[in-house]
């Protein structure tokens, strides 16, 4: 590693953040060595209503898996992140929001959020919502998504969020494995200078005959469009049961082990599961990484850019800083809307401390220029923050130099849905920064790399990323099917929970993630099973065959390759690859749209009839000088006419 891509922590910070290096070794040492006492100290950090005696309970044989925290202890998650603040914090501000029109601006403090979600739950108990239910939440970025969430939690009811950029096909399929009875969601959201039919996604995916569970659908009023269709006794206005309810409502005592939301990901094969996170140890963990990844300090403004319907939204909008007493700016929108100097203006006009956003937004405002930071004062910005995919060193100088202005450690977090909270990431002050590193395990997090074989690799190398004992934020399991978690996370190599991604780890221990191993896809960092993509595809009449890809995109990482064989006497038309990609749009979401279309007469199969991947990869990538061994395919000419008509080229 060259000396140049070391960014030292400075002598100043190291004596102002949380914790120094050497701090963080013995911090460290101690979670590995003293697990027990570790959690033990540390799970006092949120409020119990029956306190913990029982540390963990963890085993990952695959023959004999378990995964409980705190388990004989009893707590709420609403009343960590809002009750226990009042006496203190009731009159300081917990969400600042700002709408897509910046023209629209307001603020709650914790005791007016304490009251609406207390408000809220009522409404919920009042449309039959019991504990152990669960509800869908399909929101935009508004403070009400909270509101919701945080109402489910008091209550003990189990949130599924769905992102609002999921087609009507997602929706039905994420509420039937939930068995969910009610959905909240709003008329419209707003994004980007875009209006989301939010009511209207709903109401189709309801007329699907699989969904048969919901029985209420509680609709914020966000827009006020008025065509937005009412269903009698199903429908009901949130504004309407608002006004009913009372702002009395006791959080109920859950036990640690209690399910807390569901968030469904995808995989390599499948549907997309449900992951499962109970309340205790995720409460902890999402609080204690919020409070040392970012050093995050009493009344700070904290901003995260994801949305509410990813994993980010929950642990690192909500739950995390929330339970910390943060003030988090919320933004309906998106930060280059309407211009790329928005980043700037909502940084300096909230004056904002800690920022935490996506590789793939930086390098959308890298290409747009660094004039659109001449104005940003940023004095007041502390901490930057980066998730959801491998950040470039391009990029990542550009985000230290141009928004932070070569003054804020940028912490490059890796985790995943399945983690509950960062596993691998630099502590601000503590860590040294090596650009396009996520560097070092956060404490109690045991990381290691195994080759094809399972074999552990000592010292620097590459290989699959494990993580070799739990952490509180661990999922549970995946909703309504136990074994498909043992099968998806530790059999692959046997006693070790396998994340799925690769990564190298470098002569001061740093670890490097390259990627996912599997066959998931990572787009703006979202991502995507290349398996639900191909059968979206082959789903279309007039699609024979697909196979999906990953290939590198300047702004989204990764972009969606789609190859599709036709059926035959269909015409290859630029009229039919443009229907594919709407097509898949319904099917999924936008998200999931492929971004190139190959017809493909053939697919490179062996002779059982696999497609061999690792060919298409290859091609979408534009590296067909070094395509390898082709001779075990059943007819390798395929690979040529596929290289002839590829896309992709400059
Ligand atoms: C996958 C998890 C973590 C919350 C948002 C995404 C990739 C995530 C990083 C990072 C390199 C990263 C991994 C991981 N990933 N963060 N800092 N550096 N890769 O959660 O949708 O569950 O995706 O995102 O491949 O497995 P997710």
């Amino acid at each position: 590693m060259s000396t140049q891509s070391l960014y030292p922590v400075s002598p100043e910070l190291a004596g102002s953040t949380k914790l120094n290096d050497e701090q963080y070794r013995k911090m460290y040492q101690e979670s590995i060595v003293n697990p027990e006492g570790f959690w033990r100290e540390h799970g006092q950090r949120i409020s119990w209503f029956k306190d913990f005696t029982k540390v963990r309970k963890t085993s990952f044989d695959d023959h004999n898996l378990f995964i409980k925290w705190f388990y004989d202890g009893t707590l709420n998650a609403s009343y960590n992140c809002l009750d226990r603040h009042l006496e203190k914090r009731g009159d300081q501000t917990a969400i600042i929001w700002e709408g897509d029109d910046a023209s629209e601006q307001r603020t709650l403090t914790y005791t007016e959020l304490h009251t609406e979600v207390c408000r809220f739950a009522n409404a919920l108990k009042s449309q039959g919502v019991r504990r152990g239910d669960v509800v869908t939440i399909y929101m935009p970025m508004v403070p009400e998504a909270a509101v919701a969430m945080l109402a489910c939690a008091r209550i003990g009811a189990i949130h599924s969020v769905i992102f609002g950029g999921f087609s009507p096909d997602s929706i039905a399929s994420r509420v039937n494995d939930g068995q969910s009875k009610v959905i909240i969601t709003a008329d419209e959201g707003v994004r980007g200078g875009r209006v989301i039919p939010l009511k209207a996604n709903i109401d189709t995916a309801l007329e699907s005959p699989d969904v048969t569970t919901i029985e209420k659908v509680i609709v914020l009023k966000r827009t006020g469009n008025e065509a937005v269709k009412h269903v009698e006794g199903r429908d009901i206005w949130w504004h309407d049961l608002m006004a009913l309810s009372s702002e009395h409502c006791e959080a109920r005592e859950m036990d640690a082990e209690d399910p807390l939301f569901i968030l469904y990901t995808s995989g390599s094969t499948g549907k997309p599961k449900g992951v499962l996170h109970t309340t205790g140890g995720y409460m902890v963990y999402a609080s204690m990484t919020h409070e040392y990844v970012f050093d995050y300090r009493d009344v700070e403004v904290y901003w995260c850019t994801a949305d509410v319907g990813w994993i980010t939204g929950h642990s690192y909008m909500v739950y995390g800083p929330l339970a910390n007493g943060a003030t988090i700016l919320m933004h309906e929108g998106v930060p280059n809307y309407p211009g790329p100097s928005r980043l700037a203006e909502m940084i300096d006009r909230h004056k904002v401390n800690i920022l935490y956003t996506a590789p793939t937004l930086i390098r959308a405002l890298m290409a747009q220029g660094k004039e659109h930071f001449d104005q940003l004062d940023g004095s007041t910005l502390r901490i930057m923050g980066s998730v959801g995919e491998p950040i470039n060193p391009e990029a990542w100088r550009w985000y230290y130099e141009v928004v932070g202005k070569s003054r804020c450690p940028i912490v490059d977090t890796w985790w995943q849905t399945e983690t509950g909270g960062c596993l691998i990431t630099p502590l601000p002050g503590a860590t040294d920064l090596k650009p396009g590193s996520a560097t070092r395990p956060f404490f109690g997090v045991q990381p290691a790399l195994v080759d094809n074989l399972g074999n552990l690799i000592e010292g620097p190398g590459e290989g699959n990323l494990v993580l070799l004992d739990s952490w509180p934020g661990q999922m549970r399991s995946v909703y309504g099917d136990h074994e498909r978690f043992v099968l998806t996370y530790f059999k692959t190599f046997r006693g070790m929970y396998f994340t799925g991604d690769g990564a190298k780890r470098d002569e001061d221990g740093y670890y490097w993630i390259t990627g996912r191993v599997d066959d998931v896809i990572n787009v703006s960092g979202h991502r995507l099973g290349t398996a639900e993509i191909e059968s979206a595809l082959v789903a279309h009449p007039d699609v024979a065959e697909a196979a999906v890809v990953g290939y590198p995109h300047d702004i989204k990482g990764q972009g969606i390759y789609a190859y599709v064989t036709l059926n035959q006497g269909v015409e290859q038309t630029e009229e039919l690859r443009q229907q594919l990609r709407q097509w898949v749009r319904n099917e999924i979401g936008a998200l999931a749209s492929p971004d190139l279309v190959q017809w493909a007469p053939g697919l490179p199969k062996t002779r059982s009839g696999k497609i061999m991947r690792r060919f298409l990869r290859k091609i979408a990538a534009d590296e067909v000088g070094a395509l390898g061994d082709s001779s075990t395919l059943a007819d390798p000419s395929v690979l040529d006419s596929l290289i002839d008509t590829r896309l992709n080229r400059a």
